[in-house]
């Protein structure tokens, strides 16, 4: 059989991991590495708890730090464990420190890469996510895309060959799991949240939670909305919160503030809401595929097709723009499913299975 390393580190790489790892086990032998980078239970572990996901067999445990700390720990240690394991393949996930550095460490040793969620830009080299997915698809060897605008990216940059659109593998996790998110009804009652009544809201991107202008103005979306705002606030964002003395403003009536929640409960409360605001490119997709209209607290997205079809609408973290769009919105006639069906992971194991079957590779 041959070998397969998969390498995860932040929270939205665990659910992308739960689809595809099932899929590729029908076929390889998987190596799981968890770099390390998110490292809270409620980031981390919960995650391979409530999806199933098989033990990590390496942790790297890198932890938080700058950018550069980071990516040259997982370099580091990546390497003796690629080194010893000598895998037929790599695949990373997503655009974090984690998949760049873990994407680089194998091409330099001269293993083949694998990239799930290859050729989605946002055309801002300042966006820390941006320069890891320009790094990661710079030496990749096979392109798993989301979208019809991610193949075309990777066309235009020069990448014919072995460039596929499979649809998002986290879409393969909602399709598959309607009767668990349906049995997470009980999160609403928790909460008291009446359905189509509250909006579910997220924040956590660095523009937003590193400038206390934009994280002030976000909140007061959340204060002044005139509905109630379920939040579940990520570390980086609880952090600023308290660094910039924004506490108050969480004392809101409206606002229910709460840890991080797992993934069959979120995708329940996005279910049910009047809408979403949000900046987290997962929650962009899944308030999509739910029919749920969802408010951009960014200023740019790789999910250009749900803005074109008018489900999301792009705002920035601009209190009259959000608001404006919230008394504006009329839900959209048109909705492709343009962001998967659910059989992304088989298509992608599928496609794997070719590659490595090829002769010299
Ligand atoms: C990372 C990804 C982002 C992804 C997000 C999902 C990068 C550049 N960004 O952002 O693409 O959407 O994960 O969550 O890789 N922290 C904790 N506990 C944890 C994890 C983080 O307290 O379990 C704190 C740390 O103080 C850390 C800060 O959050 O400094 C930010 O964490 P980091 O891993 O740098 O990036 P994220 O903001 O989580």
């Amino acid at each position: 059989m041959k070998k397969i390393i998969s390498v995860v580190g932040a929270r939205p790489q665990f659910i992308k991991l739960a689809s595809v790892s099932k899929e590729i086990r029908k076929y390889f032998n998987e190596i799981i590495v968890h770099t390390g980078q998110h490292y809270d239970y409620n980031m981390s572990k919960s995650f391979f708890d409530e999806l199933g996901i098989p033990k990590p067999d390496y942790d790297l445990e890198v932890g938080s730090g700058n950018p550069g700390y980071q990516m040259a720990q997982i370099l580091m240690k990546f390497e003796d464990i690629l080194l010893q394991e000598k895998p037929d393949l790599v695949v990373v996930f997503g655009d974090t420190n984690s998949t760049a550095a873990a994407a680089i460490c194998a091409a330099k040793n001269n293993f083949l890469v694998a990239h799930v969620e290859a050729g989605l830009r946002e055309n801002n080299k300042f966006v820390p996510e941006e320069v890891n997915k320009l790094l990661t698809d710079a030496i990749s060897d096979i392109f798993f895309s989301p979208t019809d605008t991610g193949v075309n990216n990777l066309v235009r940059e020069g990448k014919s060959e072995n460039v596929h659109n499979t649809g998002d593998v986290g879409i393969d996790l909602i399709v598959k799991n309607q009767a668990k998110i349906e049995a997470s009804a009980s999160i609403l009652t928790r909460y008291n949240l009446v359905p189509n009544e509250y909006f579910y809201a997220t924040c956590h991107r660095a523009e937003n939670t590193d400038k206390k202008e934009n994280l002030e103005g976000i909140l007061r979306v959340f204060c002044e909305v005139g509905k109630q705002v379920i939040f579940p606030m990520h570390p980086r964002t609880k952090k600023s919160i308290e660094k910039f003395g924004l506490q108050d403003m969480l004392s809101s009536k409206n606002i229910i503030c709460v840890d991080p929640i797992g993934f069959f409960d979120t995708q329940c409360l996005i279910k049910n809401a009047y809408m979403c605001l949000t900046d987290s490119g997962g929650v962009i997709k899944e308030t999509y595929f739910h029919k749920v209209p969802g408010i951009i607290i960014d200023t740019q997205t790789e999910w250009i097709e749900t803005v074109s079809e008018g489900w999301n609408i792009l705002c920035g973290p601009n209190f009259e723009k959000i608001m404006y769009a919230i008394d504006h919105f009329t839900k959209p006639e048109i909705h492709t499913n343009c962001v998967g069906n659910g059989t992304a992971a088989a298509q992608i194991v599928e496609y794997l299975r070719k590659f490595l079957s090829k002769p010299n590779e």
